[in-house]
């Protein structure tokens, strides 16, 4: 719930392997949370926040951000509680398959998502900045068709 926003906020900015970045003032977040009623997760214990973390779906594959647990509270099984809260919603959604975006450096991190089930996927995660400049990526030069076809097979990764 929105009222929740500084509280996560606030664990968010304590917490290696977070990043608050752009999507995450409380306008964004609220229009996300419009957009994801009922996905996204806090655990309390007697008032403070444990943990948060924010999941949605596009209608193929849900997704999940910034799952933190407050120090305090590590190791309680409070991070497993909710990412499986997280998962159940998104079944009950009627999603097969989320992904979750796990900063390279971050050994700790992804040494959970793999405790719990999480699979690696052999693929490479990329951004473009649509609030930056206002070159289209079609103006990228398109790859020449030697270099593709003499390439070996690319794999698919589930995503
Ligand atoms: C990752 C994080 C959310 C885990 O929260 P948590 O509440 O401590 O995790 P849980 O107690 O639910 O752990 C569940 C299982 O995950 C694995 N796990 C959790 N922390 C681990 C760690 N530091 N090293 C190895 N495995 C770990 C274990 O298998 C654990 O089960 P066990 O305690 O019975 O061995 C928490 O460490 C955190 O906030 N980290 C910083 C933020 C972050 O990196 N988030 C992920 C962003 S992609």
């Amino acid at each position: 719930m929105l009222t929740d926003y500084d509280c996560a906020v606030a664990l968010w900015k304590t917490v290696a392997g977070v990043e608050i970045c752009e999507g995450d003032s409380r306008e964004e977040i609220e229009a996300y949370l419009r957009r994801n009623p009922g996905l996204s997760r806090v655990a309390e214990e007697n008032g403070v926040m444990a943990g948060a973390v924010l999941c949605g779906h596009d209608g193929r594959r849900g997704w999940l951000y910034h799952l933190a647990v407050a120090r305090q509270f590590r190791r309680r099984g409070v991070g497993r509680l909710l990412l499986a809260d997280c998962v159940s919603a998104l079944r009950s959604a009627g999603i097969r398959r989320a992904i979750v975006l796990v900063g390279g450096d971050n050994s700790l991190g992804h040494e959970f998502w793999l405790q719990n089930g999480w699979e690696n996927i052999d693929a490479l995660a990329l951004t473009f900045n649509l609030s930056g400049r206002t070159e289209s990526a079609s103006r990228l030069p398109l790859q020449e068709r030697s270099r593709e076809s003499s390439a070996p097979e690319p794999s698919s990764p589930k995503v």
